[in-house]
């Protein structure tokens, strides 16, 4: 019996509040005032949940931004066993200049399914739609991988169109991409929006390049509850990250698959829109006969199964 995903009501909740409380700022400059917000309503609301939750992926340590912190206990105590990995903004930049793809999000599957990164906050991110699950080999060169992807959706590689961050890091990746005759959809921030484009098949067709490993994790989730394909490889890239990469003994090469990532298909994705975004809108406000409202977009992808629901809510505030 699925126990995570019966949890879906609550945990669309958590995100709606966050997303409420955080939205006056999108747009204010100012990302650490809404990121605050957004951890404070976040933290409030999970804690009614009826379960014993632990965030396993949280935020913070990268930037020493706000966060729910990495074994932070959530939940009421009382109920299943869930690991929680979230991101109260997913694009913090995005969210203070009021650009598309900001997000609040949160993964959710059962004690112990989801990967553990260690110190490494950078994972090198391979995403697929789910026909072309098992038709890519993630050692192959980009070049190959377009043609092995543009096969497995009938495609033209020409017509293959990969996410990548925007990122010097990713010159050459990008040399490849364009050298293969595939296009590219480039953004500043927000690859897990990125991977559900891909996922989705929102216009993308793949999403390759390095970003965080929270938002990696989030994204395993997301392809899980989806049947879609991802691969990662931790890809340390600060100095003092690389080190304690090295003191941990993590192996930088190695291909970590979708399934090690996140090991149940009892997995839920939730995102909640901060600014308007190809899969969900931004935060509307505004009056009605019952006072000031707002209302919030969300998406919810669980069950392995390639369940998609959207929810939108008017709370009078
Ligand atoms: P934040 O919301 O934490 O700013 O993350 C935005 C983001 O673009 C992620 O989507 C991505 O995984 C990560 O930053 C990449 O990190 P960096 O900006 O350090 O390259």
């Amino acid at each position: 019996m699925s126990r995570i995903t019966d949890l879906k009501i609550d945990l669309v909740e958590v995100c709606e509040a966050a997303a409420r409380a955080c939205a006056p700022y999108v747009g204010s400059g100012r990302k650490d005032e809404g990121d605050g917000l957004a951890v404070d309503a976040m933290r409030k609301r999970i804690n009614q949940v009826p379960m014993r939750g632990t965030v396993v992926i949280g935020e913070g340590a990268k930037d020493e931004a706000p966060a729910l912190y990495d074994g932070e206990e959530v939940g009421t105590g009382e109920g299943p066993g869930v690991d929680i990995a979230v991101d109260p903004i997913e694009g913090t930049n995005l969210f203070a200049k009021d650009m598309p793809g900001s997000i609040c999000t949160l993964a959710a599957a059962p004690e112990g399914s989801m990967y553990r990164p260690g110190s490494c906050f950078y994972m090198d991110k391979q995403v697929y739609p789910k026909a072309a699950r098992g038709k890519i080999d993630p050692e192959a060169p980009v070049k190959e991988r377009l043609a092995q992807l543009a096969r497995a959706l009938g495609k033209e590689v020409s017509e293959i169109k990969v996410f990548v961050l925007d990122k010097p890091r990713h010159k050459e990746l990008l040399a490849e991409i364009y050298g293969a005759g595939a296009k590219v959809r480039l953004a500043t921030d927000g690859d897990v929006n990125g991977a559900i484009q891909a996922i989705l098949n929102m216009g993308c067709d793949a999403l390759f390049g390095i970003g965080g490993t929270p938002e990696g994790i989030v994204t395993a989730c997301a392809a899980r509850a989806m049947g879609a394909e991802m691969f990662g490889r931790m890809a340390p890239q600060k100095d003092f990250e690389i080190e304690a990469c090295k003191r941990e003994g993590i192996d930088t090469k190695r291909i970590i698959t979708r399934d090690e990532l996140v090991t149940s298909d009892d997995v839920l994705f939730i995102a909640t829109g901060l600014t308007s975004g190809a899969y969900v809108r931004h935060v509307k406000t505004g009056h009605d006969a019952f006072g000031r409202f707002m209302t919030t977009d969300t998406i919810v992808l669980d069950g392995g199964v390639g369940n998609v629901r959207r929810v939108q809510t008017t709370i009078h505030v």
